[in-house]
């Protein structure tokens, strides 16, 4: 029987996951691929603490660089996370001619093109399907299953710590720091939770996706970014009275020679089946032009969820290598001359639809005020709802609009803020809506 060797750097959560699933599977694994993984090292500056598992003896080591220099090793897995030695490891490993398997969407984010392109000239695979979703497939569903569609939209649930949070909000009126501490003890939140709340995690896995998708480079500076930690209650409970739940989307579009590429707090109503993906589970509808909408839904963090899409690359790797078709199918799903640098859309020229809410004096000639603005800018309002309670002489108004273009709804907002009638800053989210 075949061997193919493993050395697993980092061996934190996920890792400890991975070394699990290795070592606890091991024959199952065996049987469906047909040679053995055998876990060879698990390396990391902590090998005392116990993993709740049987490594063998000389498995455990704090010498990565051993690792990375065995030429036994076929596949290095790095499970370290960041952007800093995560990055040089990979790039030694690809040098020595390993294949590698990694989940680290902020380094796939920022630095993803160049190990692309070193592991393309090396000859070697380079799989990442756990940096995105999780257990969830999308990473293969866009680089093989969906190889025949143009791809027209992907919109994603894809922070597991964000989604709690609004589910916690949403469902039981918990406050937003109670619910970030659960969800820190629940394990999946960054280290730094500002990368969840405030979207950056979401973006760079929107990032990877829109390359995959649309046959882009991976651009992150340019994907509009907005967070969750200014969403409130009353916003919260407002949209379910008009049939709405906000979710953190993801939203990549295409829009011909251009894409959409924006992570913001959104509207979806109850009836998308977006709506009803709750607690820390994460979902992606795409949507191609030969297969329609499909919706894959699971858990996008955790041990053994993330560590189960790490050893799915492992065995696709494997059976590349058994059958010695090494570089089958293209790291980034399309081939390297094919990739171009597709401008994103400037977020002030995306058209959808929003909801607005100001406080303002409850007295006559406001709401026309208002809304001659809005006029003014080309935006047509949908319905007007004064809702809620009087709040020092203001109370709140809740506009939702038809679709209009996001640079109108800033101006328009600008000129409303500045008006004495108004008090604090409009608040706005867009909502995600089928069209009209
Ligand atoms: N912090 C991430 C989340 C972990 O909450 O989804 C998975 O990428």
């Amino acid at each position: 029987m075949k061997e193919i060797s493993i050395g697993l750097l980092g061996c934190g959560t996920v890792g400890t996951g991975v070394a699990k699933i290795l070592i606890e599977n091991k024959e199952l694994i065996r049987s469906r691929v047909g040679a053995v993984l055998k876990l060879k090292y698990a390396a990391d500056i902590d090998i005392k603490r116990d993993r709740g598992i049987r490594f063998d003896e000389g498995v455990l080591t704090d010498d990565a660089e051993k690792v990375l220099d065995d030429p036994e090793i076929d596949i290095i897995v790095e499970m370290i996370g960041g952007v800093g030695i995560a990055k040089d490891f990979i790039l030694k490993a690809i040098r020595n001619g390993k294949h590698v398997v990694s989940a680290n969407k902020a380094l796939l984010a920022a630095y993803g093109n160049t190990l692309v392109k070193a592991a393309a000239e090396k000859r070697v695979d380079f799989a990442y399907e756990a940096s995105v979703g999780g257990c969830m497939p999308i990473i293969k569903t866009l680089r093989e299953s969906l190889a025949g569609n143009r791809i027209i939209s992907m919109i994603g649930i894809l922070n597991g710590t964000c989604n709690y949070i609004l589910s916690k909000i949403t469902d039981e009126g918990m406050s937003f720091e109670a619910a970030l501490t659960q969800a820190q003890a629940c394990g999946f939140a960054e280290a730094d939770p500002t990368l969840d709340v405030e979207g950056f995690d979401t973006a760079h896995k929107l990032a990877i996706l829109n390359a995959l998708a649309y046959g882009m480079e991976i651009n992150l500076k340019d994907i509009y970014i907005e967070g969750i930690s200014e969403i409130t209650h009353m916003d919260i409970e407002l949209a379910g009275q008009f049939g709405y739940r906000i979710k953190l989307l993801a939203i990549g579009k295409n829009r011909g020679d251009r894409v959409e590429a924006r992570v913001h707090p959104t509207m979806i109503p109850f009836d998308n089946l977006l709506s009803n993906v709750n607690a820390n589970l994460n979902a992606v509808m795409v949507s191609g032009d030969a297969a329609g909408d499909m919706l894959l839904y699971g858990y996008g963090a955790g041990m053994m969820p993330t560590a189960s899409a790490v050893v799915s690359d492992i065995v696709d790797i494997a059976r590349n290598l058994l059958s010695g078709t090494t570089g089958r199918i293209p790291a980034l799903a399309w081939q390297p001359e094919a990739i171009r640098k597709i401008p994103v859309m400037p977020v002030d020229e995306i058209f959808t639809y929003y909801y607005i809410r100001f406080s303002a004096e409850d007295r006559p000639g406001v709401l026309s005020k208002i809304s001659g603005i809005l006029g003014e800018n080309e935006i047509s309002i949908k319905s007007v709802h004064q809702k809620g309670r009087k709040i020092g002489g203001l109370v709140p108004i809740v506009m939702l609009t038809h679709r209009a273009k996001e640079a109108n709804v800033k101006k328009a907002l600008a000129e409303i803020a500045v008006l004495d009638i108004v008090g604090n800053k409009p608040v706005l989210i867009r909502i995600e809506d089928e069209d009209e």
